[in-house]
């Protein structure tokens, strides 16, 4: 049923056994210390983060807001290790991001973080199951177990009985759901949404909220970057952003 997942996956022929259940560290599963991210854009200096200091636990669940440029995806990618820093610390379940070698940079991202995207970013060749089963197959978890883990985590987000469908055959919400139990199969310690209701309707937006309420509940640690007064209502701390810096950082008192 895997099979075209598992191609896809071989071709990596130099990714590693890692080890998921290695304890986890004391410290929280995200803590930056003024944090700065430059990019170069032509001759100039664009400071897209410029000294941000921020922890994030287990089970919590924040929202990062501010307008359009203020450095919330830059924030997202440095918390995914897709990008480093320019200066300042981003240690990630304990490990320092700029101090890693490129493999263990890849086995953080791909065993510590899960992400959900605003278009979804499922793979139209694939089917559900098989979009889910990715993490896992990036992984070498055997297929039974990982056939199991995907249908139960499919019934999790209430999609099972769309297992076999490719995206174009199911709705927005449908896609989410199933780009959430993607980014959550092989139960990351850390879930970054990017606009995750940006292309959602009311309904479909509540349910992927009441998700990610969820998850927090289970212990995951969550950062959603949203521009929806919506989707940061429903969490336990609202961070807002400005400039690259933080100008506010509050617990809704939920
Ligand atoms: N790869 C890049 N190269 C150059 N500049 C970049 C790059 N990525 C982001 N930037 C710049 O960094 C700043 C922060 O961008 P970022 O994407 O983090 O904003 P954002 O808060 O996510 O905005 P939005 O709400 O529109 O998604 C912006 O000025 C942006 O133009
Ligand atoms: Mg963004």
């Amino acid at each position: 049923m895997f099979a075209q997942a598992a191609s896809i996956v071989s071709m990596r022929s130099s990714i590693d056994v890692h080890d998921a259940r290695r304890a986890a560290p004391a410290e929280p599963p995200v803590a930056l210390e003024a944090v700065v991210k430059t990019y170069r854009s032509g001759s100039d200096d664009v400071r897209a983060l410029d000294g941000v200091s921020l922890d994030v636990a287990a089970g919590e669940l924040v929202a990062i807001v501010g307008p359009s440029g203020c450095g919330k995806s830059t924030l997202l990618n440095l918390v995914g290790c897709v990008d480093l820093p320019t200066g300042g610390s981003v240690r990630i379940r304990g490990q320092e991001t700029s101090s890693l070698g490129d493999d263990a940079l890849t086995r953080l991202r791909r065993d510590g973080v899960g992400t959900i995207f605003q278009f979804f970013n499922l793979l139209p060749a694939l089917t559900v199951e098989e979009n889910v089963a990715l993490p896992l197959m990036l992984q070498r978890v055997d297929r039974a177990a990982a056939r199991e883990r995907v249908a139960a985590v499919l019934r999790d987000v209430g999609i099972a009985e769309k297992a076999r469908a490719y995206p174009a055959e199911i709705s927005g919400g449908q896609m989410q759901r199933a780009a959430v139990a993607r980014a959550i199969v092989h139960r990351p310690a850390i879930l970054l949404a990017d606009e995750p209701t940006g292309n959602l309707d009311q309904r479909n937006g509540e349910i992927v909220l009441a998700l990610l309420r969820e998850l927090a509940g289970r212990g995951q640690a969550i950062l959603m970057a949203t521009h929806s007064a919506e989707a940061s209502s429903i969490c336990d701390r609202v961070i807002v952003m400005k400039d690259g810096r933080i100008v506010s950082d509050a617990s809704s008192g939920r």
